[in-house]
Parts: structure tokens; sequence; C-alpha cells
């Protein structure tokens, strides 16, 4: 039943990109939720969207730069419109008056040409349909006016126009490595959730699996498939569903909104995000940050320095981060440290969230082969016995590496340990 998630696990790191009508309003993608804006009063950002800059070439090369391995695209978000050709519907980049064209196709051919995975966002919600029934979530909840037209509604209907567009994006653009749902809900206030049935769920998966059996497909269709995704927060261990590890992904915002928010002003720094990055994966899982492209189409300049300085980062320390994973319990991690561990090649990446003053000790001495500081590859020396200062003895397991006293200039230092082969 499910796809092929071994490229995923190995490359652990992607871009998520929010981009629609709501980068026009600047303020949230939710905001017409937020600011219960009905669908006529909306139209002005249709009317006047026009990404005059948008190069989806330079956007791929921001990824390759920051060392991300795939992307997902919001192919249409909460607010119903679509970046592609779609011939289901009329609200969609192609019909804008000033812009015109499918803005989809462009970005899919310039990713996946520079070896970058593709992955579509879609949206289950849909606030612009005019199928599409009330709930908690929708942003016309308390318009009485509204509120009169929901007899009519048939979310069958809408149901077979989300199935239609699923398989327009399955169909059309090549081969698509992962597909990211969004999102199921319960009720809440008095007002409906939407789940499953609503989405007709378990015939949405069939299909996509049809034409795209290695795909990847995320958890938030009520139908739990290849990957969890927890949101805006990082799980204290490995990420567990009915007490079992699963295969998760963490996704995390620059600034807070998803969609391009101009006043924001908590904006995470490099190295935040780097230590984002290095955390899941020292748990198992990959990370996701996202990008919310300008109405004109270009990257926010807070954005590209992110990226860019996580970038610095991974040319000199993605050994850390690619084909990594949590290392095995029987290494004890010393404090503000974590720890990555690379299967294959049985090396062992002690991560610095601090900088330590000179001494850290290791208790799995008789693992330890050889130790450098990865940005340089210059030797970390071990000591077998303490020859420094008084009343400190090492067991006979423990090893004490010996810390330069100043910390490399890298957001986050790294000691690569070759550790030898383990003797049963
Ligand atoms: C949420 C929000 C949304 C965002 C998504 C990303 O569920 O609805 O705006 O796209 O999370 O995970």
């Amino acid at each position: 039943m499910k796809g092929d998630s071994s490229w995923f696990t190995h490359d652990r790191f992607g871009m998520f990109i929010h981009w629609g009508l709501y980068a026009l309003g600047a303020r949230h993608e939710w905001l017409r939720n937020y600011e219960a804006i009905s669908v006529a009063d909306y139209q002005k950002y249709f009317d006047h969207f026009e990404p005059d800059l948008y190069d989806p070439e330079a956007w791929a090369d921001a990824a390759v730069r920051a060392g991300m391995k795939y992307f997902v695209i919001t192919t249409k978000h909460h607010e119903g419109f679509c970046l592609w050709d779609t011939k289901y519907t009329d609200y969609k980049a192609p019909k804008t008056p000033l812009c015109g064209k499918d803005l989809l196709t462009p970005m899919v051919e310039a990713f996946r040409s520079r070896g970058i995975k593709v992955g579509f966002y879609h949206s289950l919600l849909d606030w612009h349909h005019p199928d599409y029934t009330l709930d908690r979530c929708h942003p016309m909840r308390k318009n009485k006016e509204y509120l009169k037209g929901e007899s009519k509604k048939d979310m069958a209907r809408y149901r077979k126009y989300l199935y239609g567009q699923v398989e327009e994006l399955m169909t059309q653009f090549g081969k698509v490595d992962i597909i990211w749902f969004d999102f199921s809900f319960q009720p809440a206030d008095g007002l409906k959730g939407k789940g499953k049935d609503d989405w007709g769920s378990e015939k949405l998966i069939k299909m996509v699996r049809n034409y795209q059996p290695d795909i990847i497909i995320n958890d938030r269709l009520q139908i739990p498939q290849d990957i969890f995704t927890p949101e805006q927060s990082q799980p204290a261990e490995w990420y567990k569903v009915d007490g079992k590890r699963v295969t998760w992904e963490s996704c995390h915002t620059f600034s807070g909104s998803w969609g391009y928010h101009r006043d924001e002003q908590s904006w995470k720094s490099t190295e935040l995000c780097t230590k984002l990055l290095i955390d899941t994966v020292s748990k198992g899982g990959n990370l996701i940050l996202n990008v919310g492209p300008t109405a004109r189409g270009e990257f926010d300049f807070r954005a590209l320095d992110r990226l860019n300085g996580i970038g610095e980062w991974m040319k000199r320390h993605s050994r850390s981060i690619y084909g990594c994973t949590e290392a095995p319990k029987e290494f004890n991690c010393p404090p503000d440290c974590r720890y990555t561990y690379n299967p294959k090649t049985n090396r062992l990446y002690l991560h610095f969230f601090s900088w330590p003053y000179k001494h850290v000790y290791l208790d799995f001495g008789d693992r330890v082969e050889y130790a450098q500081l990865l940005n340089d590859a210059s030797e970390i020396k071990i000591e077998k016995k303490a020859s420094w200062g008084i009343n400190i003895n090492l067991t006979k397991k423990q090893v004490c590496l010996l810390i330069p006293d100043l910390k490399p200039s890298v957001e986050v230092p790294v000691v690569e340990i070759f550790l030898k082969p383990r003797r049963n």
C-alpha cells in the first residue's frame, strides 16, 4: 500500500513554498478567515495579481544553495486559488488579468532539472468553491446572509472537483514524489469539522497511488499513510503514533505565517533554523522549511538570508544530515549537544548547541577510532588518561575529547567521530 520513502529519509531537508493570492494581502494566508472576507471582497487580489519578478529558476537555485533536496508547493491553498491551468475552475493563475499564465509547470521544471524532488501541497479545504459547506474554519461561518445559501450546497459535487483536480496534478506534471494534503479537523464551538468522508479520502488515495505508485502521502486525510507531519513544534523524541515510531517530517515557518507576511518581525535566526534541522535529524525525522514568496514573485530578502546562511553551514556539514538518523542509545550525549549517526559509514556526529569548555567526556572510548571538526577536518585529540587538573579520573571506558578554546566560526560546530565496528 505504501509509497517509497527511502529517498526521503536519506535526504532529510526540504523546502515548503506557500504562494497564492494571500501574498498580496501580505498578512497571513488565513486572512480570509481571520477577517471574515467574502469572495467578492477578496476578488481585488485576483484582479491585481502581477508576479512580474517570478523566476522559478532563482527559487530552485536558492533551494539548492540551502542544501534542500525536495520541495512542496501549494498548488491550491484554503482560499481556493490554483496555480496551474486546471480545467475545473477559472479561479486560477492563467485566468488572472495581469499574470495570465500557468505558474506551476515552469516551477516543477526548474526544481526537477536541478535534481530536486517534486511535492504538491493541496488544500482539502476550499473557501471559494460554491459547494464547499460551512464548518468551523470557514471565513463566512458568522455571516447570516451567506448562511442562507447553505442548503443549496453539495459536498458530493465538491468531492468530484477535488478528485478531478488531484487527478490533473497526478497526470500532467510527470513524476510527483510527495502529495501533502491539508487538512482534517474536529468540530468545535457547535460547528462542524471535516474528515475522510467529506474528502472521499479512500478514493483519493487509491487514485493517487494508481497514477503515482511510489508517491509519499502525508497524514492529514484522516487515513494515515507514509509520513506524519507535526507542525511548528519539535517533539521531545522520535515522533510516535500509537506508541510506535513513524516516518515523520517537521514543518516550520521562518516567521510565523506560511504565506508572505510583510510586517511579521518574529523571524527565526539562521542559527535557530540550523538547530531545528539538526534536532529533527537527531530524532530520526525530516525538516521542511517554508518560504512565502511575495506577490511580485520573489523570495523575501529575509528568507534568502536564512536560506543562504543554512547553505553555508550545509556546505561543510551536510555529511551530518544526509543519510543520517538518530544515534543508537549506547552513545551518551554530552550536555547541550545533539547526535546524528550515519549507519552506512558508521560515523557519529556530535553537534554543539553551546560551545563547551575544553573537555568533553564520552563513555564509549572503546568505540572511538578518530575524531575531527567537520568544518575543516582538523583533528580533535582524544585523551584516554586525564593529563590535566587534579581530581579527574577517567573510567576504563571513558575518553575525553580535547576541544579548542575558540569556537569555529560556523553556526553549529560539529565533531565527526569515526567509530570502530562493534565487537560482538
Ligand atoms: C496549517 C494551515 C496552513 C498551512 C499548513 C502547513 O494546517 O492551515 O495555513 O498551510 O498548516 O502545515
